[in-house]
């Protein structure tokens, strides 16, 4: 439902995205003018709905509290707290050839970040993101979690200070494409505990089968305990994803 009903909300982010790139010389980066204040702290675009944080995403049980309009944020530590990033994003992906079709896409990874001496940015996730894709016009409709774990490259990053909306950051692609303005949520970071916060779906069935497999071996080759985990494991994660699609 909550899909659906931010179409509208999409729509109206996309029109505001900026379309203007920042040229080839305009590669300064750590100075006063461009950077005005520190990156360190919480960023949100637009109606900052969508922000870092126990608010947006459940890594113990892969889950997420679906914002009600699209977003994106992200936060930064400073070195002396480990040089974290943490990213959450709601978004829509438009369909060229079907303009109906759009698909939903949840994101959250945390992970450190580098500020390289060429100006840009790069974010190496920690191995715990996942992300949660809503399909509606494939040919099944999909709707499914899976594991992220993408390190992302910003070639240039801008702080300005905005008369009204104070503190702006921008962030944009390694193909120069920029990211929607994010303004300071926060000065200080809100981001979930900096550590690994969950197993990835591929070291949990590795995981179950080495029990299994252990358990098999101990029982002398009676494998009906062992089969039984396996079940378990299974249901457990199909439960939480079935969970998840309810919520939508
Ligand atoms: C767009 O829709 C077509 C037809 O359903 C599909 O084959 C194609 O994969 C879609 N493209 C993207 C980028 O989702
Ligand atoms: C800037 O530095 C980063 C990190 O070393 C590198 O990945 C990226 O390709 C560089 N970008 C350009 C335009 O040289
Ligand atoms: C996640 O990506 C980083 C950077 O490429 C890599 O070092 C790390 O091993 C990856 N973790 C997992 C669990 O794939
Ligand atoms: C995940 O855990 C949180 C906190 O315990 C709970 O509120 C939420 O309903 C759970 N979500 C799913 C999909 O199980």
């Amino acid at each position: 439902m909550k899909f659906f009903s931010s179409l509208l909300a999409a729509g109206a982010m996309l029109a505001a995205l900026p379309t203007a790139v920042f040229g080839q010389d305009d590669q300064i980066v750590f100075d006063a003018e461009h950077n005005q204040t520190s990156i360190v702290g919480t960023w949100a675009t637009g109606s900052r709905q969508v922000q870092t944080g126990a608010g947006f995403a459940n890594p113990s049980n892969v889950s997420f509290i679906y914002p009600n309009v699209t977003g994106v944020s992200y936060s930064f530590t400073s070195n002396e707290d480990g040089a974290w990033f943490e990213a959450a994003r709601y978004r829509f992906k438009s369909n060229a050839t079907r303009h109906n079709c759009i698909t939903g896409v949840m994101l959250w990874m945390h992970g450190h970040y580098e500020l390289n001496n060429n100006g840009s940015i790069t974010l190496i996730p920690n191995g715990d993101g996942y992300q949660q894709i809503q399909a509606p016009c494939a040919a099944v409709t999909e709707n499914f979690i899976e594991d992220y774990n993408g390190t992302e490259l910003f070639s240039v990053w801008r702080i300005y200070l905005d008369p009204t909306d104070g503190y702006k950051l921008h962030l944009f692609e390694a193909d120069g494409t920029p990211v929607a303005p994010m303004f300071q949520v926060s000065e200080q970071p809100q981001m979930l505990p900096l550590q690994r916060l969950r197993k990835t779906a591929k070291e949990q069935q590795e995981e179950e089968a080495a029990k299994a497999n252990k358990r098999s071996v101990e029982e002398g080759g009676n494998g009906a305990l062992a089969r039984f985990d396996v079940v378990s494991g299974g249901l457990a994660i199909a439960g939480v994803m079935s969970l998840a699609a309810l919520v939508l």
